[in-house]
């Protein structure tokens, strides 16, 4: 008895960007994907691949859908999913007046738990398999996230905000922050696909001593990432140059303290010296391409062709709550209106790279996820060209593929995501 199973639909991944290579894209137009075990076995065309399959082995025919990648969102906060569309003004306005009030409600593990079921529900539901992700400063709200994460099989990379310069009962303290941070990494790094991040809020949330607490953990856990925030505001950039003065430069804030490497996510990264962009690229750090949220916090225009000049990994991130999707499809559409307004318009087909393999690649993980190659892990969906009339006719009278998926990205979200699988097995269903 053979444990393989194998869909039949017309399969589309990347390995890199098309835009710089073309070779990078894979499209099957009538394809099979076989898994077994949680595990990629083979993707390719259904004629070649089915002739060698063992009589009996289930295979699910979906006509007329697209089978692709899970989704990657390299930056989204588990405490802000009840607070998008908060009506605030910039960062740091938005921050104190429904931001900080909403992770205050992460103090009671009972409502982390019932937070944490809708959050990871939510992403699945928009075709997230993978997702790097904050949660409050309360060690229970990763408690929770993680055990749901883990009871679903999901890979997922999170870590408990330091804030010891947080605002009124958000604050931990250096020590209670370290001894949580490592209880935390010690308690699930490595169970299912679980991975930590150390998780400095901003330079502006920590002390010298945290920032320099969060380094020496960083470089005592080799296998954890580090994820921050960084240069995403004016007023949050003046006021950090004022309160670090030392540093050359935002990014040197972190620098300072070992916290630039090639674990490194650093969130939005808009307004970025060259020197910064040149030492990220040479660190082997990512950052993550926030659309919806630098386009709702009025925050600015991520230049990524600028970025991506300078050797830096870039990835999508939906950022909610300050992001206005959890869909990656949704956020990869708003990239492209950002491409437009810089006048560096982005390929079409990078959309749909850097809403996937990018990710994998940014987090180092592209070895594990992201693609359909032999042995990587069968998180992937099962998509709806004709989800909605729009959808239907458009994608229907598209001349190219690239035409037909750029379509699926700009009119689609979560409703073209009738499936989404983890490890091979169904993880969610469209109603
Ligand atoms: N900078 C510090 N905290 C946050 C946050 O929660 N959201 C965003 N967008 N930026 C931040
Ligand atoms: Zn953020």
């Amino acid at each position: 008895m053979t444990g393989v199973r194998g869909w039949r639909a017309e399969l589309v991944w990347t390995l890199g960007d098309p835009a710089r290579d073309e070779a990078a894209l894979r499209h099957v137009p009538d394809g099979l994907l076989l898994v077994e075990e949680g595990r990629v076995v083979a993707a390719g065309p259904c004629g070649e691949l089915s002739q060698g399959l063992p009589e009996g082995t289930p295979v699910e025919a979906l006509p007329g859908r697209i089978i692709t990648p899970g989704f990657i969102d390299a930056h989204v906060h588990f405490p802000q999913l009840d607070m998008m569309a908060a009506p605030g003004g910039a960062l740091l306005d938005w921050l104190e007046r429904y931001t900080f009030p909403a992770e205050r409600a992460f103090a009671d593990p009972a409502h982390c738990k019932d937070a944490a079921g809708r959050f990871v529900g939510g992403l699945l539901a928009h075709g997230t398999t993978t997702a790097m992700v904050y949660g409050s400063v309360h060690k229970a709200s990763v408690d929770a996230l993680f055990e749901e994460a883990l009871a679903r099989d999901m890979r997922l990379i999170a870590g408990k905000c330091l804030m010891d310069r947080g605002p009124e009962g958000l604050r931990d303290s250096v020590g209670s922050g370290a001894d949580e941070t490592v209880a935390l990494i010690r308690a699930w790094r490595g169970r299912g696909r679980l991975g930590y991040a150390v998780t400095p809020r901003f330079a502006l949330g920590s002390s010298r001593e945290q920032l320099a607490a969060a380094g020496r953990i960083l470089a005592g856990h080799p296998d954890t990432w580090m994820q921050t925030h960084l240069s995403e505001n004016l007023a949050e950039i003046a006021a950090t140059a004022a309160a670090f003065p030392e540093a050359a430069d935002y990014l040197d804030v972190y620098d300072r303290f070992g916290l630039v490497g090639p674990r490194s996510m650093f969130a939005h990264a808009i307004h970025v010296e060259d020197r910064a962009l040149g030492r990220m690229g040479q660190a082997g750090c990512a950052c993550a391409f926030c659309p919806t949220s630098n386009l709702f916090l009025g925050s600015g225009l991520f230049d990524l062709e600028r970025t991506r000049a300078h050797g830096v990994k870039v990835a999508l991130g939906s950022d909610v709550g300050a992001g206005t999707s959890y869909s990656l499809l949704t956020t990869a559409a708003e990239a492209w209106k950002v491409g437009q307004l810089k006048g560096t318009r982005l390929d079409p087909l990078t959309g749909l790279y850097l809403a996937g393999r990018a990710g994998a690649e940014a987090l180092g993980l592209a070895d594990r996820i992201g693609a359909f190659e032999p042995g990587l892990e069968a998180d992937f969906v099962v998509l709806d060209p004709s989800a909605t009339p729009a959808l239907a006719r458009r994608t229907g009278n598209a001349g190219s593929l690239a035409e037909r998926l750029f379509a699926l990205m700009v009119l689609g979200d979560e409703r073209v995501v009738e499936r989404t699988y983890l490890a091979g097995r169904l993880a969610h269903r469209r109603a």
